[in-house]
């Protein structure tokens, strides 16, 4: 059994799509999975795995060192991850403290425990009226080395960009959606999942898939989190599917089973 991100946009095929028993894959965007792990669960991961990595770990995005499956060696350095209770951002959180990295995130109050439990070091309630000021002081005298927002909303650019003016600083910032009132201070990249395969980027893609994954998912240090919210079965349950995560979810992964 494999998870494995379809990578359908990056190719335009079809037959490498999802919501359909047996997609063709590249192997390079594939690993093994353990016994243990039902295709339920492991299938919240793959998107986000590549969607995470893909900000934090290619060069010109932020660059940080790759994670490791065992004990990961502290960097003294601190990322700030904005929506760690989100599909991505829950990976994300999962990647950067298996890089060594201390990990700034948000998530409101309810899921607090949840992205802790992923690693998280310390975690504001994004909705908080001072939660500008609140990280910015936590933030203050650490190595910050940069930004990843799995939210890329109007609300989290603007509280991304009122952080980077009151910390006066120039940061690398990665963001799922594309920004489109960059500054000089303040300009989000917008990342695509699949680029962690392409030219000059494929290492990343190579250690994560290759290694990481099947070795993080064996060992536990990576969980197939959140958990699937399994909302029906076959093709004439996709649409409502889509309802439903147009709705939103709450650290929850809407899953269709075939
Ligand atoms: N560029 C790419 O290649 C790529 C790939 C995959 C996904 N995406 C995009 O990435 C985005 C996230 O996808 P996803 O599936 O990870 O999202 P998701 O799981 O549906 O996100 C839901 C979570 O977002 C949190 N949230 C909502 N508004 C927030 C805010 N203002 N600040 C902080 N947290 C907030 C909520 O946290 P609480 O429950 O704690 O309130 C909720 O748990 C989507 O827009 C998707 O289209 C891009």
């Amino acid at each position: 059994m494999t998870p494995r991100h379809c990578h359908g946009l990056m190719t335009g095929n079809p037959s490498n799509s999802g919501f359909q028993l047996y997609p063709v894959v590249t192997e390079a965007l594939a690993a093994a999975i353990p016994e243990n792990l039902s295709f339920e669960q492991a299938v919240v991961l793959p998107l986000a795995i590549s969607t995470a990595c893909a900000g934090l770990y290619q060069k010109e995005y932020l660059n940080l060192p790759l994670p490791s499956a065992n004990k990961a060696e502290p960097t003294g350095q601190t990322v700030l991850i904005w929506g760690g209770a989100s599909s991505v951002g829950a990976t994300a959180i999962q990647l950067a403290a298996a890089s060594g990295l201390t990990v700034v995130t948000t998530a409101s109050t309810g899921n607090h425990g949840f992205v802790k439990s992923l690693g998280a070091d310390i975690v504001f309630d994004y909705r908080s009226s001072t939660v500008v000021q609140d990280i910015a002081t936590a933030l203050r005298g650490t190595k910050f080395v940069g930004i990843y927002d799995s939210i890329a909303e109007e609300k989290s650019f603007a509280a991304l960009a009122d952080l980077v003016e009151t910390l006066n600083i120039s940061i690398p910032v990665a963001s799922v959606l594309p920004y489109d009132k960059p500054t000089a201070t303040f300009a989000p990249k917008y990342v695509l999942a699949y680029a962690i395969i392409q030219e000059p980027n494929h290492h990343v893609g190579e250690w994560i898939w290759g290694k990481f994954v099947p070795e993080a998912l064996a060992n536990g240090r990576l969980q197939a989190k959140p958990d699937p919210f399994v909302v029906g079965t076959g093709l004439k349950d996709i649409q409502n599917a889509l309802d439903i995560q147009k709705r939103g979810v709450s650290a929850k992964k809407v899953v269709v089973t075939l």
